[in-house]
């Protein structure tokens, strides 16, 4: 699946071979419904949809459909449509970043620049749309119309709270749960739903999401600061030069002397950066255990993802879901 397979089999390889089947015709649904008679919409959808990515979002969607007993054909259309919303935001968010590297390769805006980048976000983001009409599911359109809502939510209040050494931890918290979480529960939710589970895994699966969704964007904001870049794909620091206020930063800051404090409000608010700030920034972070204080926060989330599914029959499906929980806060791309 990813471009950079790891030695060892890990925990979302095996909960993908679980749903190995469903995730082909998924693919086969991208690579379908990214069609158009305007050549720069498959040119670039293609691109990006070529250099892989986890497929994290429609395998828990597909694994959660299982979970809760689903074995018909609605699941993989659906995956489908989470990952067209997933690949929407992600072409959004890089031009917002100005993110010159994703999936280890340059980004989109990067070869085709913003303006194509955000058309074709828009043009996925419809299609994502059509797929769920196509299915028919008026709980399933609530569902991932409320997430893409507030992901963009999450995204314009992250953009607010950005250059600001005032924003606090409660903030931090509601951007990734509104730009990253949300996403995560509705994948999971849409595969209960799929599945006509009653109304208590339907809510249990999509905790499960949220809690998950937390603890992975936490480690990615840590990854932003301590990741290989070859290994993550994406540029390092990119958090810093954009003046995100992600949680190792807020802890930094509060935990810092005047000296620091103005170091981070020249570099953040001011966006005065220089030769070697980002390495003082790391040293500062080291100084005050703010990465590993947002680890053993993910590390919170993740437990809490892992008992959302105590309702569930154990078996080889809830197992490996939980430990794609620990897979999410061990990983390091
Ligand atoms: C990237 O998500 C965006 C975040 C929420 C941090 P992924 O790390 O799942 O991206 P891909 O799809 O695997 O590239
Ligand atoms: C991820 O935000 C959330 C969305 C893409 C909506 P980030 O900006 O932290 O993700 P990366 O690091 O670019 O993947
Ligand atoms: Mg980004
Ligand atoms: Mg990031």
């Amino acid at each position: 699946m990813d471009q950079r397979p790891p030695a060892e089999e890990t925990a979302l390889d095996r909960l993908t071979a679980l749903v190995a089947g469903d995730l082909a015709t998924v693919n086969e649904v991208i690579l379908d419904r990214m069609q158009s008679p305007v050549e720069l919409i498959p040119q670039l959808a293609g691109y990006i949809v070529a250099s892989g990515g986890k497929r994290l979002r429609p395998v828990l969607t597909l694994a959660c459909a299982r979970l809760c007993g689903h074995d018909g054909s609605r699941a993989p259309m659906l995956a489908a449509a989470v990952e067209f919303i997933h690949t929407a935001t992600l072409l959004h968010d890089d031009v917002v970043d100005e993110s010159d590297l994703r999936r280890g390769q340059a980004s989109a805006n990067e070869i085709f620049g913003n303006k194509p980048s955000v058309l074709v976000g828009d043009f996925l983001f419809a299609r994502s749309f059509q797929l769920m009409v196509q299915d028919g599911s008026l709980d399933v359109l609530r569902i991932l119309s409320e997430a893409s809502a507030v992901i963009a939510e999450g995204e314009v209040l992250q953009l607010a709270a950005s250059n600001d050494t005032g924003t606090t931890e409660a903030t931090y918290l509601q951007v990734i749960e509104a730009k990253t979480a949300a996403l995560f529960g509705a994948a999971c939710q849409v595969g209960a739903v799929v599945a006509g589970a009653p109304a208590e895994y339907e809510e249990a699966v999509r905790s499960f999401g949220v809690k998950l969704g937390m603890a992975f964007q936490l480690i990615d904001d840590v990854l932003d600061y301590s990741a290989l870049q070859a290994r993550l794909g994406k540029t390092i620091g990119d958090d810093f030069r954009e003046g995100k206020l992600t949680l190792p930063v807020v802890l930094a800051f509060s935990g810092g002397d005047e000296t620091e404090r103005t170091f981070w409000r020249r570099t953040l608010e001011e966006q005065d950066i220089r030769g070697d700030d980002l390495d003082h920034a790391i040293a500062l972070m080291r100084r005050h255990g703010a990465l590993d204080a947002t680890v053993e926060r993910a590390r919170l989330y993740a437990a809490q993802a892992r008992a959302a599914l105590d309702g569930f029959a154990p078996g080889t499906m809830r197992d490996t879901l939980r430990d794609v929980v620990d897979f999410c806060v061990d990983r390091d791309y």
